[in-house]
């Protein structure tokens, strides 16, 4: 059996409190499951467990937690397994094997009452296509979770017009959906949802069929309503640059796997395998990482009266900040002093972009002579192919939207510093690199993966003795 990385550590890495906790999860649509799971062919690629069973596995022994308050992203390419896996969470798809807890009670075991219970109080789910009701006027589509709970009319229209207000529709309580525009539904869409008041809000790629601007105000929604009322979420996403702005973390999956799971940071700057290497190829990395991932000690004798810099804040805003002297910035971390980041920290970590493009294009040369790679890992995207299982609700129509609609400055404390134990990041040496697949030139070959950015090098002169006038607070 694969054995996917169980997380338990929290944005903040605190691991007690657990919304999701999501246990070698398994679905596998077709009549032979059994056939799959604990036998050889549990390892067997999707493509020879379709040959020899006529089974689809969708998703594969997937394990994960989700912390409350936290924005968990699922990322991966069409057919990778994400809806799928959502919908197991709040078991509008019966997985096939594996354990879901929320709060700690494991749904599996959760009568059907009970799931309703849960489906109209805990969570609630925003999809793709709105799933809104044609016929009822907005602010009863966005009554409606209050009404299946039989909330009287005259409560549930208040609190749906509140809701109307929050997304910005205001006027529009009367409209029909068919007079609204996509993104004007999506803001029903969510509304809706969070009408309930739910704990735990499942996206499924709500903002996909939007128009790039629309997505941008709607994202920026998202960011807004999380940060105002404090929900749990999982948003799936095939987008990076969208879950690099919404997740606190991000999921990779890829034919039914989680690949990685880990921060924007840990997902761009130390990529797991080739797969997510090639997903996070196009970032700008000095966009994503921050202070908080370059942080070390100060170097004897370096000056250490530089500019205070938030641990959060991304390269890109740090560098004019280095600009301006050359001192290293001093990094806290809600006031609790963390070390130094200077000029040559961000240079390395913006010539490792450099780097990597040679590399590629090094790569890339390098297959062309040798003429191999035409068959290496990755490939291109699969498409989905749906077969009649009853579970997968369609996500338009009346019956199906309802049903849906139902699961509806520092502080510079500390003691004497720890001898620096960073000096600078160097690139891997060529025989220790991985390689990864890259699609390039309609192909894919193999490219060396970007090394580590965090530097683990100490300098050879460092005896120590010195201690940092600002002294130094925990390393995180
Ligand atoms: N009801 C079903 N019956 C059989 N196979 C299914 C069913 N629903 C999904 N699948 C298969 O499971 C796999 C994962 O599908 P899923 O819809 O979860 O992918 P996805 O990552 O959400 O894709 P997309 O980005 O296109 O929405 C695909 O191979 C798909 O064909
Ligand atoms: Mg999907």
């Amino acid at each position: 059996m694969s054995t996917q990385t169980a997380e338990t550590a929290g944005p903040d890495g605190v691991g007690s409190d657990v919304t999701f906790s999501v246990r070698n999860l398994w679905k596998i649509f077709g009549k032979n499951a059994d056939k799959v799971i604990g036998t050889e062919l549990e390892t067997a690629d999707r493509d020879r467990i379709k040959e020899e069973t006529g089974c689809t596995v969708a998703v594969r022994d997937v394990s994960f937690d989700v912390h409350p308050g936290e924005v968990f992203v699922v990322m991966g390419l069409s057919g990778s397994g994400k809806s799928t896996l959502i919908r197991c969470l709040s078991r509008l798809i019966e997985p096939t094997a594996g354990q879901v807890l929320l709060d700690g009670e494991d749904i599996e075991q959760a009568s059907p009452q009970r799931l309703r219970e849960l489906r109209r109080h805990k969570l609630a789910m925003v999809f793709q296509h709105f799933g809104l009701l044609p016929n009822r006027k907005i602010i009863d589509n966005v009554a409606y979770g209050l009404e299946v709970r039989g909330m009287s009319r005259a409560d549930r229209h208040d609190r749906a017009r509140e809701m109307i207000d929050m997304v910005g529709l205001g006027g529009y309580e009367n409209s029909r959906p068919r007079e609204l525009s996509g993104g004007m539904q999506q803001r029903v869409g969510l509304a809706r949802a969070l009408a309930v008041n739910p704990e735990v809000l499942l996206f499924d790629e709500p903002f996909s069929a939007l128009d790039p601007l629309i997505r941008r105000d709607m994202q920026a929604e998202v960011v807004r309503l999380q940060h105002d009322l404090d929900k749990t979420s999982v948003f799936i996403t095939h987008d990076l640059q969208e879950a690099l702005k919404l997740g606190d973390r991000i999921a990779i999956m890829r034919d039914g796997e989680l690949v990685q799971v880990g921060t924007p940071e840990e997902v761009v700057g130390r990529p797991a395998d080739a797969y997510v290497a090639d997903f996070t190829s196009d970032v700008a990395r000095t966009t994503v990482l921050t202070a908080r991932w370059l942080v070390r000690d100060a170097f004897p004798e370096e000056r250490t009266d530089g500019p205070v810099c938030e641990a959060g804040t991304v390269l890109a805003e740090v560098l004019p900040m280095l600009a301006a002297t050359t001192a290293p910035v001093r990094v806290v971390d809600k006031g609790v002093f963390l070390g130094y980041v200077g000029r040559d920290d961000v240079l390395r970590a913006i010539a490792e972009d450099q780097l990597a493009d040679a590399t590629v294009a090094a790569a890339i040369e390098e297959e062309a002579v040798e003429g191999v790679g035409e068959d290496t890992e990755g490939g291109p995207p699969e498409t989905p192919e749906r077969s009649a299982e009853t579970e997968a609700a369609p996500e338009t129509g009346d019956a199906a939207a309802e049903d849906e609609a139902a699961a509806g400055g520092a502080s510079e404390t500390g003691t004497a510093p720890q001898a620096p134990t960073t000096h600078g990041a160097t690139t891997a040496p060529a025989d220790t690199r991985d390689t990864a697949a890259r699609r390039d030139r309609g192909r894919w070959v193999t490219w060396p993966r970007r090394p580590n950015p965090i530097p683990t090098s100490t300098p050879a002169d460092w005896d120590g003795s010195t201690a940092p006038p600002c002294g130094s607070g925990p390393r995180r």
